[in-house]
């Protein structure tokens, strides 16, 4: 389903209605982006520096907050949920349609065409995350998976590793690039809500729910856990 259908009613269409300041991202939320970026870039420094061991604590605790972010899809905040934000690909490509009309910002979460590059991130995060803990050393047929699968295998994860990471920055790049042409061509500032949490929309679009961060404190231990799981046992 497509975001917020109170953006489109008539009322928020209207370029002179009084615009209030709404809450439009939680604190989880805000979190999980921007340590996730903080965690990226360190995945890249420990990387290239071969500083392996800081390269897979930094690797765990990315999984362990992306498996944070799935389950916050489900019952985290109003604009953090999938439900809320993966809209049908023509919503995706009707939104497009409209990319270079400048008009107010409406739009109480991501829009239906953010949404498919929000999952695609997560997606990428998600596989690079999981794929690095089977390969966290150099060989890949001396690694934690040796003596589980064959050979080819666990080298197959290690490609998958590397192809994704290159994947991962190009979706990234992407990503920035939305984010310049919608202040460019729109007017739209999406990185301050993003910091802040708020967004200044048509008094006609009602604020999204939000859920205790108390819910997503336990959210992310269950994910911390799992993941402690994995990298003892797997
Ligand atoms: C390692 C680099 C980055 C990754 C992996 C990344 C990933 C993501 C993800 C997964 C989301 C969805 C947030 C959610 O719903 O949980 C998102 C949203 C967002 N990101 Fe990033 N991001 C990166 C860098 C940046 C940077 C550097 C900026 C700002 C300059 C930025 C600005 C934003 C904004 C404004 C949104 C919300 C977009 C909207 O309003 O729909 N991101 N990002």
């Amino acid at each position: 389903m497509p975001v917020n259908p109170d953006t489109r009613s008539a009322a928020s269409r209207d370029p002179e209605a009084p615009v209030r300041r709404v809450r439009v991202w939680d604190l989880p939320t805000r979190l999980f982006h921007w340590l996730a970026v903080v965690l990226v870039a360190l995945a890249y420094v420990t990387e290239r520096e071969n500083w392996i061991d800081w390269h897979v604590r930094i690797g765990e605790t990315l999984l362990a907050l992306v498996l944070f972010r799935l389950l916050w899809g489900c019952f985290g905040s109003e604009t953090a949920r999938f439900a809320r934000f993966v809209a049908s690909p023509a919503a995706a490509v009707d939104h497009l349609r409209h990319l270079f009309h400048r008009e107010p910002d409406r739009q109480p979460g991501h829009n239906p065409a953010g949404g498919w590059m929000v999952l695609v991130l997560l997606a990428l995060l998600f596989i690079e995350t999981l794929s690095g803990i089977y390969v966290y050393n150099e060989v890949a047929d001396e690694g934690p998976l040796a003596g589980i699968v064959p050979g080819w295998i666990a080298n197959g994860i290690a490609t998958l590793h590397a192809v994704v990471w290159d994947v991962l920055l190009v979706a990234i790049a992407l990503h920035l690039l939305a984010i310049v042409a919608y202040a460019a061509i729109k007017g739209h500032n999406l990185v301050r809500p993003m910091i802040t949490g708020y967004k200044r929309l048509p008094g006609a679009v009602r604020a999204p729910r939000m859920v205790s961060p108390l819910l997503a404190v336990v959210l992310l231990i269950a994910a911390s856990a799992v993941v402690a799981l994995l990298a003892a046992y797997v």
